[in-house]
């Protein structure tokens, strides 16, 4: 393992993360939290330190899986959650204000709940889980990231930008009153290499890249044959003729790389940390098995500028979440 400073916190972090979307049940079916553990535990022994997870994944069941594990490893383990909108409504809407997403209070109730589910004294990076920019001069959530750090019970903020929009948060970031941000990543959506990652390696903000393996059709097992279980939210993600698209893209990176069967997670995750803004990558991942591949990643670095450079062509602009 490979380890980062994450922007101006002092945390030193590995250069992959644990995404714990997956592990929170409800819109990923088909997981099962023994192996769940299990696999967090391996990341662990791997020299995996860095977790994120979130209130609302699984209404705080990857919260207590990880707050599980993180208390039982004897390490320090960085926890990353963030609070959920309180409308419910992903991703952030235009128009709609503070008072509906991010009251001061409801903040300050959620961390209460998430340190409760992890039952750990203190979050080391509390995010929104969505950002408006509308919001930018409003008070309450800038007074309950000061309050929460005053406290002690968090210890750095930052905000997950709304999926494909890296440009709504620049000028936050210019606030100063963020810590990091997290952002959609990965060889189809290198958009953040525009203007986000050079303005976060000006500030010194830390960088969580998010979706590494786009919802798992860069890792090539998606097919157009594939299903998910019902409930499961790939079965709309992937919907319709979306499978097919995926599979000639994908396929085109292969033939274009010269990759093997197997061979494309490695180039995906990889692709994500040979960004130097990045600080973390965040792939989810359930099994042992997807564990151990990613987390041996970062002791090969970074991709060539060449496979970097080919890389370029495969960007693809959609929004498979709307
Ligand atoms: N709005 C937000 O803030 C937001 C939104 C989405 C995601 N996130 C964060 O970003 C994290 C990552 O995104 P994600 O989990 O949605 O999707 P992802 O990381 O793009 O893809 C996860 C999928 O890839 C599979 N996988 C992982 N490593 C593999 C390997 N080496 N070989 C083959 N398959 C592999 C996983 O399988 P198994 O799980 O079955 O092992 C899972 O099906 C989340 O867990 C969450 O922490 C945040």
């Amino acid at each position: 393992m490979k380890y980062r400073k994450l922007g101006r916190t002092n945390y030193e972090v590995s250069e992959i993360g644990y995404g714990a979307w997956g592990i929170g049940g409800a819109l990923w079916q088909g997981g099962r939290d023994d192996e769940s553990l299990a696999a967090l535990r391996r990341a662990i022994e791997l020299g995996l330190n860095f977790i994120d997870t979130a209130l609302a994944y699984g209404d705080g069941h990857s919260e207590k899986l990880v707050g599980q594990v993180v208390r039982d490893s004897g390490r320090k383990i960085y926890v990353a959650t963030k609070v959920p909108p309180k409308n419910q409504l992903w991703p952030a809407q235009p128009g709609i204000g503070i008072d509906e997403v991010f009251p001061y209070d409801y903040i300050m109730a959620c961390t209460e709940r998430s340190l409760r589910n992890l039952r750990l004294e203190a979050i080391d990076l509390q995010q929104l889980h969505v950002w408006n920019p509308e919001w930018i001069g409003r008070d309450e959530w800038r007074r309950a990231f000061e309050d929460l750090q005053r406290s002690g019970k968090v210890k750095a903020v930052g905000v997950s930008i709304n999926d494909h929009q890296p440009d709504s948060a620049l000028e936050l970031i210019e606030t100063g009153l963020i810590d990091t941000v997290q952002v959609i990543y990965n060889i189809f959506d290198q958009s953040p290499g525009r203007n986000l990652f050079p303005l976060c390696q000006k500030r010194n903000i830390g960088v969580l890249a998010r979706v590494p393996l786009d919802e798992g059709s860069l890792t090539g097992r998606v097919t157009t044959a594939s299903t998910f279980p019902p409930g499961d939210f790939r079965n709309d993600y992937f919907r319709g003729d979306r499978k097919r698209q995926v599979v000639e893209r994908v396929n085109a990176i292969r033939e274009d790389l010269g990759l093997a069967d197997g061979e494309l997670p490695e180039a995906a995750l990889r692709f994500c940390f040979s960004h130097p803004a990045v600080s973390t990558v965040i792939p989810g991942m359930r099994s042992r098995r997807n564990v151990e591949v990613n987390c041996s990643l970062p002791d090969r670095g970074p991709l060539p500028p060449e496979t970097l450079a080919k890389l370029k062509h495969h960007a693809w602009d959609r929004n498979f979440y709307d």
